[in-house]
C-alpha cells in the first residue's frame, strides 16, 4: 500500500504544529521522519493512522490490501504498551481477538510472528521475566500478528541503551528485507534513520514544514559495511546540518516557557 499525504497542516487550538506536509511513502519502502522534538512528528504520524482528523489536507491510502491484512495502519508504541499478566503470546494474541479467525489461524500467525521476531522460545514466558528489547520484540510481533500494509512507529527504540538498539535494529533490517513491509518510521536518532530508511523527512522546528526529503542510495544489507562510511558520513553531516540549527532554537524556546 501507498500513502500519499497532501498539504497536512495540523493545529491544536491556537497552536499550529505542521505546515503544509506533503510527501509520499511508496509501497514497500521504510521512511524515516526526523526533526526536532516538538517539532509535530507524533501529530503527523497519528494523522497518518487516521487517529487524529488534520485541519487541513488529508492522507491518500492506495493500492490493494491483501486479505490476510486486518488492521492495514499499525501501531508501534514506544514504551511496548503490554499487559503484565498475560504471557508472550496472549500478548501478540491480543491484536488478534476482534478479528474472526479460526482457533487454528489465530494460532499460525502467533507462532509464525514469535518466528520471525526470534520469540519462539519465550511465547510463555511474562513481559516482566523480559528485557527490554525482549519487550520491544513483543510489541512488534503484536504489530505484525495482523500482517499490516504500512507499520507505524513512534520511536520504538528510544527506551532502549545502546546496544539493545543496535541488535534490534539488525533484526528489524532483516524483517523488512524479508517481508517489505511499508513502514513509517519517527525517531530523533540519526544513526537509526541511516541505517534503516529509504528515505529520510526532515521537519523543522514548530510549526514543523518539509525541509528535505533525502534519499538513501545505499541499499541496507551494505551499510554495515566499510566501503559504505563515507557515504553514510556525509549524510549524517548533511541531515545534522539540516536540524543542528533548529533544535537549537527549539530548545531555546522550550527554555524560555
Ligand atoms: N493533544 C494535544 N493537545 C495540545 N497540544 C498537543 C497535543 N499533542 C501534542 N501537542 C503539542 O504539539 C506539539 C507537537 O507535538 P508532537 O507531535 O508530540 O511532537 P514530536 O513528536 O515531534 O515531539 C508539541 O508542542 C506538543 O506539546
Ligand atoms: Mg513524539
Amino acid at each position: 500500500m501507498e500513502l500519499r499525504l497532501e498539504g497536512i497542516s495540523h493545529r491544536y487550538d491556537a497552536l499550529t504544529v505542521l505546515e503544509d506536509i506533503s510527501l509520499t511513502v511508496e509501497e514497500g519502502e521504510t521512511l524515516a521522519l526526523i526533526g526536532p522534538s516538538g517539532c509535530g512528528k507524533s501529530t503527523l504520524l497519528g494523522i497518518l493512522g487516521g487517529l487524529l482528523q488534520p485541519s487541513a489536507g488529508r492522507v491518500v491510502a492506495e493500492g490493494a490490501v491483501p486479505a490476510s491484512c486486518l488492521n492495514p495502519l499499525t501501531y508501534v508504541f514506544q514504551d511496548f504498551a503490554l499487559l503484565p499478566w498475560r504471557s508472550v503470546a496472549d500478548n501478540v494474541s491480543l491484536a488478534l481477538e476482534h478479528h474472526p479467525l479460526s482457533a487454528n489461524e489465530r494460532r499460525e500467525r502467533i507462532a509464525k510472528v514469535l518466528q520471525s521476531t526470534g520469540l519462539s522460545d519465550f511465547a510463555t514466558a511474562f513481559p516482566g521475566q523480559l528485557s527490554g528489547g525482549m519487550r520491544q520484540r513483543v510489541g512488534i510481533a503484536r504489530a505484525l500478528a495482523v500482517m499490516p500494509a504500512v507499520l507505524l512507529m513512534d520511536e520504538p527504540l528510544s527506551a532502549l541503551d545502546a546496544q539493545t538498539r543496535d541488535l534490534l535494529m539488525e533484526d528489524f533490517l532483516d524483517l523488512w528485507v524479508r517481508e517489505r513491509t511499508t513502514a513509517v518510521y519517527v525517531t530523533h536518532n540519526l544513526n537509526e534513520a541511516l541505517r534503516l530508511a529509504d528515505k529520510v523527512a526532515v521537519l523543522s522546528r514548530r510549526p514543523g514544514r518539509l525541509r528535505e526529503i533525502v534519499p538513501l542510495t545505499i541499499p541496507q544489507s551494505e551499510r554495515g559495511s566499510s566501503a559504505a562510511l563515507a557515504e553514510l558520513a556525509r549524510l549524517h553531516d548533511h541531515l545534522w546540518g539540516l536540524i543542528k540549527d533548529e533544535a537549537r532554537t527549539a530548545e531555546r524556546e522550550v527554555a524560555d516557557v
